[in-house]
């Protein structure tokens, strides 16, 4: 296995605390995979990249903000859901940086600022707030008058795209694909598979591709939480393909193996079954690990389901990519069935 990524990283910020851990879901791994034949489990705990801005999107936008500055820009514009992890970083980012920040976001105005939301307020972001119809078909119409009303005040915007998912975002895990096999090397095991949850396909074809140019032979699995495993078959080479762009690299798209599980998805994004909460609570009680209803609950919840039903049979080693997202547990107390005593 190569012992480096055969491409230069373009500049980066350091804005996260790299390495992150990866440990062994011990109990985990008894109870829900070695009673099937199926592999010990990790996790690569990229929910603590940071503290406010912890979670995937800070390796992003640890690529994707170098690119502003470098650009001169003081304005990063993007965009979300209501409760987006991706939104929160990119505010706090800003505020670290000294950028202003503005947020589009798809919901309704009288929601409650909680979670994510809280903290976006608390980070100074300036946040416009779309109904889901009006977003939908107008993101692209919404982006372009924004930054044309910021040039129009004599300010240089940068726009990110939903989840920072493009041929820049993918640095963030190409960088972590290397970091997590050296991680594995130093604890002397290769992987045969990698596991995350997937949103807007970047962290999936960050990991993707940096297996590929390293020449590792861990399949990539994105659990998605939302559209169909057609869209980010099509949206992980796409991000890719945008990256070939800027970079000038030739790999080969056509013989690119990208795996999605859209089996897991249940109600809806940002919806989620009694079962997603259940595993939510058993995880955090059986490992002290914390994970979200939105994303990366839904993808451990699916990841259990598969180990059971003889997905992993025979496999050693399998990687879950913890890629944070816990201030949305907040907004979703009510799904927890506590009684006060
Ligand atoms: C906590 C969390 N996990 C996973 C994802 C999915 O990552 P990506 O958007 O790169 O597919 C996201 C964002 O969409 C997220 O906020």
């Amino acid at each position: 296995m190569p012992k480096s990524l055969p491409v230069k990283l373009p500049e980066r910020l350091h804005l996260a605390n790299l390495p992150t851990p990866l440990q062994s879901l011990d109990r985990v791994s008894e109870l829900y995979s070695f009673p099937f034949n199926g592999p010990k489990i990790w996790v690569k705990r990229d929910d603590l990249t940071e503290s406010g801005m912890s979670g995937n999107k800070l390796r992003k936008l640890e690529f994707v903000t170098a690119e502003a500055l470098r650009r001169d820009c003081d304005t990063l514009i993007t965009c979300g859901g209501i409760q987006s992890n991706h939104c929160r970083t990119t505010a706090l980012v800003g505020a670290r940086l000294g950028l202003k920040v503005h947020l589009l976001l798809r919901g309704e105005s009288d929601v409650a600022v909680d979670g994510n939301l809280l903290l976006d307020h608390l980070a100074g972001a300036e946040i416009t707030i779309y109904p889901r119809s009006e977003y939908a078909g107008n993101l692209s119409r919404i982006f372009t008058q924004w930054r044309e009303e910021y040039l129009a005040r004599g300010r240089r915007p940068f726009g990110i795209p939903t989840g920072a998912s493009d041929g820049l975002g993918i640095w963030g895990y190409l960088a972590a694909a290397r970091e997590l096999i050296e991680d594995c090397n130093t604890l002397g095991f290769e992987p045969e598979h990698i596991v995350c949850a997937t949103g807007s396909g970047g962290t999936q074809a960050g990991l993707t591709l940096g297996c590929r140019l390293l020449q590792v032979k861990a399949g990539v699995t994105g659990y998605a939480v939302c559209d169909d495993a057609g869209y980010f078959q099509d949206k992980v080479r796409e991000d890719i393909r945008h990256w070939k762009g800027l970079t000038g690299n030739d790999i080969d798209l056509k013989s690119l193996k990208v795996h999605v599980n859209a089996k897991h998805i249940g109600p809806g994004y940002g919806e989620a079954d009694p079962a997603i909460y259940q595993t939510i609570s058993e995880v955090a009680k059986l490992e002290g690990l914390l994970l979200d209803p939105v994303y990366t609950g839904k993808a451990f919840h699916g990841l259990l389901q598969d180990l059971s039903n003889g997905k992993y049979v025979g496999c050693h080693n399998l990687i879950f990519v913890h890629t944070g997202g816990q201030f949305a547990l907040f907004p979703h107390r009510q799904n927890f069935p506590f009684q006060r005593v």
